[in-house]
């Protein structure tokens, strides 16, 4: 069931929605010389499944960076609900309900499945981390294992609540990963590439998960590469370039705007992710990915919310 999309939508690039849950005004971030982010307006519809496309570099994960308090802007500001965002850290963000996945760390790996949901849950930050390792789980904890156990029942994996992490498939990661984000009870679920590198039967019943997450009622923005995927799923796309957002439109208007994918998606599958055929990263995207686990592990150490 696709959302509703009334007429009234323009798709000019920061056109009005009838009912924005996130609006993002005069947003810059620069690295050096290079404007990653540099977008002047830009709505996202409540309910909506808004897919985020755009070449290599377009800014796209800078972008959910800064909306997730991940990363600070040089200007702008955007607000949630109606609630200034700008400011926050990543569990505040978190805990309003803007909730983004990040990957399976090596940390995170050697600990079981449920571990990794009841971490993702609201409540003390740290504590909660030292806290699980001691084993001073109190009523709180229970009610957070208890919902965890529905989520993994939700996602298919309650029968690996208690099998680590790291020993799941790579379609049962990504499953976990979007699981975990649930913990929050999110009203926006930003989702980086949730399907790279898995196969396409895993990649199928992700995507029936990510329209469920709609059909919830939750908000999706959803970044991907492949269009057969951003036309089968998303209610409306936006196109970014060069930091900007550079069209947005219903997916079969876009998709039949040859400028938009000649310009900007003919070269992205010379430098696509790449994955082994067990869906372990290889080459530039391994690098990447070690980037990333370092750093989420340093947060772990530092006993920071990872939830956001
Ligand atoms: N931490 C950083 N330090 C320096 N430059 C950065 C940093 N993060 C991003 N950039 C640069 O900002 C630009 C936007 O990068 P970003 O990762 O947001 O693009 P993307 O659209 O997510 O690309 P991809 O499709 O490859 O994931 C790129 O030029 C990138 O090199
Ligand atoms: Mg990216």
């Amino acid at each position: 069931m696709r959302a509703e999309m009334p007429d009234v939508v323009s798709g000019q690039p920061g056109a009005g929605k009838p009912d924005p849950v996130l609006v993002i005004d005069s947003i810059t971030r620069s690295f050096g010389g290079v404007r990653a982010v540099d977008v002047a307006h830009l709505e996202f519809q409540r309910g909506w499944i808004t897919g985020l496309i755009g070449p290599n570099g377009a800014g796209k994960t800078t972008l959910f960076n800064l909306l997730t308090g991940f990363d600070r802007p040089d200007t702008g500001r955007w607000t949630f609900d109606g609630t200034p965002l700008s400011r926050l850290a990543p569990h505040q963000v978190a805990r309003r309900g803007v909730v983004r996945t990040f990957q399976l760390t090596k940390a995170l790996a050697k600990l079981t499945v449920l571990d990794n949901m009841r971490l993702a849950a609201p409540g003390q930050t740290g504590e909660r981390f030292f806290g699980a390792l001691i084993g001073t789980w109190g009523r709180q904890e229970q009610a957070n294992t208890r919902k965890a156990m529905e989520l993994l029942t939700r996602f298919q994996l309650d029968a690996k609540a208690y099998d680590l992490a790291g020993c799941l498939s790579g379609g049962q990661r990504k499953l976990l990963e979007m699981a975990r984000a649930l913990m929050m009870d999110p009203t926006v679920v930003m989702l980086d590439e949730p399907m790279a590198g898995v196969n396409p039967a895993p990649t199928e019943s992700l995507l029936q998960h990510v329209k469920s997450l709609r059909d919830d009622g939750m908000t999706v923005v959803f970044v991907e590469h492949d269009m057969d995927v951003i036309r089968d799923i998303s209610d409306w796309v936006v196109v970014m370039a060069q930091g900007r957002v550079i069209a947005e439109g219903r997916p079969e208007v876009l998709s039949s705007n040859e400028a938009v994918v000649d310009a900007y998606l003919g070269a992205y599958h010379d430098q696509a992710l790449e994955f082994d055929a067990e869906g372990n990263p290889v080459g530039q995207t391994a690098v990447l990915v070690a980037e990333i686990e370092s750093e989420l592990e340093a947060a772990i150490e530092r006993g920071q919310d990872l939830s956001a």
